[in-house]
This record gives structure tokens, C-alpha cells and sequence, in this order.
């Protein structure tokens, strides 16, 4: 009798992160072993996904009950949908425990939330010194709950204390670049991230690069297929029960760190190039600017050092000069998104 295949399930499969992850699966040397399940929310994405041998389901996150079902059959599910849909992750877990009361094995659930976790209310003036590592949980612990991604996080590690999933969360820093590859060149999956792009549309909005306060806080960042990468160790760690879990399961993806100013000054100097402004300098976002944009999670500080995520081996390979080296070609795409609309 033949072994039966791994189940994975993820969600997200057509987004900046999960694309990329998926594409990697794709490649994965032990690919006849798992099946993946990727739910998404469009039939014509689907189609694409089966292309390349997925199976699909079709729902949202509103959707609890398809999720907890879903969920309920599979060995991993791989989140990298919404880090912050209680609902939506919830149900997974549902599904997960029904999985784990039916079969007695306990399935792994390996969720994305973001470092934004650890975030101060800096707003751009001052530089903080406390640095969290991945590799103590005791500093995870003793921040607010009600920090962003904290009541999903918490929900998460708490159903790996319970004993039916074991959980592993990762938390990326800033992402940026850009991927290609047989899937993402389909055209289906999202090739931009949030963070810096949004930046870039808040400036573009109001006609000069923004910067919120003096842009001092530091935000790490890391490259999107050295995040992808994280992921995919993360999975094979996970099949393997050879990783941390649970309250120990936090890995942070991180390959250095940047102020905010330094983005501001290369959104700055690409908009007095393009024409779009007349000095290449930034200006600071006023009060109204910042609620207005959402912007007061760029003018935080959240110091990650990566060192759970280091320790099984991950090796991050582009650095803050391939960082600020990405800012103007993405200013560059963006104007020219904007141009054609
Ligand atoms: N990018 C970053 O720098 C970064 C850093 C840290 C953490 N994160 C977190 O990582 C997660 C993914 O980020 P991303 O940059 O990959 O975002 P993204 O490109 O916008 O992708 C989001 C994915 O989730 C799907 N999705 C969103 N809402 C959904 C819903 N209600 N129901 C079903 N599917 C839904 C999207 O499907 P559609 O194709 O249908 O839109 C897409 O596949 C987010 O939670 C984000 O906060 C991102």
C-alpha cells in the first residue's frame, strides 16, 4: 500500500509572500510526498494554481466554517493570508483540533504575523535601544496584548499549550523585492509588498516624499526570497517535528536594519528626478497626515534579530544596501502605475 500523501493547506497563495512560498514548495525536493490545498478567493486564480498540480478551494476569511473544514484535513496549514483576521485563524485552528482528535497525530500550523508586533510609539523621533530576539520568548511575553498581530499570535501558541497543533509563527520584518519564477510570472500572485509602496503612494499622494518626524525609528527588513526560504525550512522543520514550537516556535526574518529616514531620502531624490518635486528632500507627514495615511506604524521603532530563524539554518543572503538599492526601481514602478491609471 502506498503511503499516504501530506496534506498541506495554505492560504495567501496568490499574495506577495505566499506566491513566492508556493513557488519554492513547488520546487521542493520532497514534492510527490505533500499535497497542497490553496484557498483562495478567485475561481480564475484557482484555474492558474491547478496548472501547476494544486488543488484550490474557493472562500474568504469570513468564511469560518469552510476554513475550520479545510483545516480539519490537513497535516500543515501554512497562514499567510491575514495576521490579523481573529475569525479566520481561529477557525483554522478549529479545523486543526478536529484533525487532531480524529487522527491522534498533531498537525502543525505555520502562521505569519510581522514584526510590527513589537512596534513604539516613536513616530519618527527617537531611536530605541531595546532590541527583542526570537530566541527570548520572555520579551515576546511581556508586551501588551494589545499590540498589532498580539491577539491572533497569543490564539496561536495557545493551541500549541493545549497540545493539538504544534505552532511556529514567523515574523517578517519590512519585505521588499521582487520575485519571478514560472508561477509569479503568471501574473496571478501579488509582486509588490506593503510597507515601503505604501510609503511611495502616501508621498505620490501628497506631491513630495513623506516622512513621519525626523524618520529616525529603525525598522528591520528582509528580502522577499529570503523570506520564502524561512518558510520553507520552517515546513520541512515542522514535518519533522525538529523545530521549536509553541511559545518557543517565534521566528523573526530579519537581515539587518534601516531608519526611515534613509527610505524617505530615496523616495525623495527618485521624485526630484522624475519631476515630481522641486527639492530632493523629504518633509515630515503633519498630525492630520499621519491618521490620514495610516502612517504611524512607519514611524516606529521595532528592532528584530533573527536568531531561532538563523539557528535551523536559514541564511538570509541580500543586505540594507540591496534594501535601499530596491526603493527608487519601486518608485519607479509605482509612477508608472499611477501614470496609467
Ligand atoms: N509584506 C510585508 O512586508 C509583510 C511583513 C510582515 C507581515 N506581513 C503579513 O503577511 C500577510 C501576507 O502579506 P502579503 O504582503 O503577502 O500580502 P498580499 O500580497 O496582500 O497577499 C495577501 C494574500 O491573502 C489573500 N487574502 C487577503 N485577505 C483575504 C481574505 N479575507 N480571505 C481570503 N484570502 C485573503 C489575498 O488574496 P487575493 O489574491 O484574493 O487578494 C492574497 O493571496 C499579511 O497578514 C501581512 O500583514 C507582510
Amino acid at each position: 500500500m502506498s503511503t499516504p500523501k501530506i496534506q498541506v493547506l495554505i492560504t495567501g497563495a496568490t499574495g506577495y509572500i505566499g506566491g513566492t512560498v508556493v513557488q519554492l514548495l513547488l520546487a521542493h525536493p520532497k514534492r510527490d510526498t505533500f499535497e497542497i490545498t490553496a484557498y483562495v478567493r478567485s475561481e480564475e486564480k484557482a484555474k492558474v494554481l491547478q496548472t501547476f498540480g494544486l488543488k484550490t478551494a474557493i472562500g474568504t476569511f469570513n468564511e469560518s466554517d469552510k476554513l475550520t473544514d479545510l483545516a480539519s484535513k490537513a497535516d500543515v496549514v501554512i497562514n499567510i493570508a491575514d495576521a490579523d483576521h481573529f475569525a479566520g485563524n481561529k477557525a483554522l485552528l478549529n479545523g486543526l483540533k478536529k484533525r487532531y482528535e480524529s487522527t491522534k497525530k498533531v498537525p502543525a500550523f505555520i502562521h505569519t504575523s510581522g514584526t510590527g508586533v513589537l512596534n513604539d510609539d516613536a513616530l519618527g523621533d527617537r531611536i530605541s535601544d531595546t532590541i527583542y530576539y526570537d530566541s527570548k520568548p520572555e520579551q515576546l511575553d511581556a508586551l501588551p496584548d494589545t499590540q498589532i498581530h498580539r491577539d491572533v499570535d497569543l490564539e496561536i501558541i495557545g493551541a500549541d499549550k493545549a497540545g493539538y497543533a504544534r505552532t511556529y509563527i514567523i515574523f517578517p520584518g519590512t519585505i521588499y523585492g521582487t520575485v519571478s519564477g514560472k508561477l509569479v510570472d503568471t501574473g496571478i500572485t501579488n509582486r509588490h509588498s506593503v510597507q515601503v509602496p505604501g510609503l511611495i503612494k502616501a508621498s505620490l499622494h501628497r506631491g513630495n516624499a513623506a516622512v513621519v518626524g525626523e524618520g529616525k525609528n529603525i525598522w528591520p527588513h528582509v528580502e522577499i526570497n529570503d523570506v520564502a526560504q524561512l518558510f520553507v525550512i520552517i515546513f520541512d522543520a515542522a514535518l519533522a517535528d525538529s523545530a521549536p514550537h509553541g511559545r518557543e516556535g517565534i521566528f523573526f526574518a530579519e537581515n539587518g536594519e534601516y531608519q526611515l529616514i534613509d527610505v524617505s531620502k530615496e523616495v525623495a531624490k527618485a521624485f526630484y528626478d522624475l519631476g515630481i518635486q522641486n527639492s530632493p528632500e523629504p518633509t515630515p507627514l503633519a498630525e492630520a497626515e499621519v491618521a490620514a495615511y495610516g502612517a504611524q506604524p512607519l514611524g516606529a521603532n521595532c528592532r528584530a534579530r533573527g536568531e531561532r530563524s538563523r539557528a535551523l539554518g536559514w541564511k538570509p543572503t541580500k543586505t540594507t544596501e540591496d534594501f535601499i538599492a530596491s526603493i527608487r526601481p519601486e518608485v519607479e514602478a509605482i509612477v508608472a502605475q499611477f501614470a496609467q491609471k
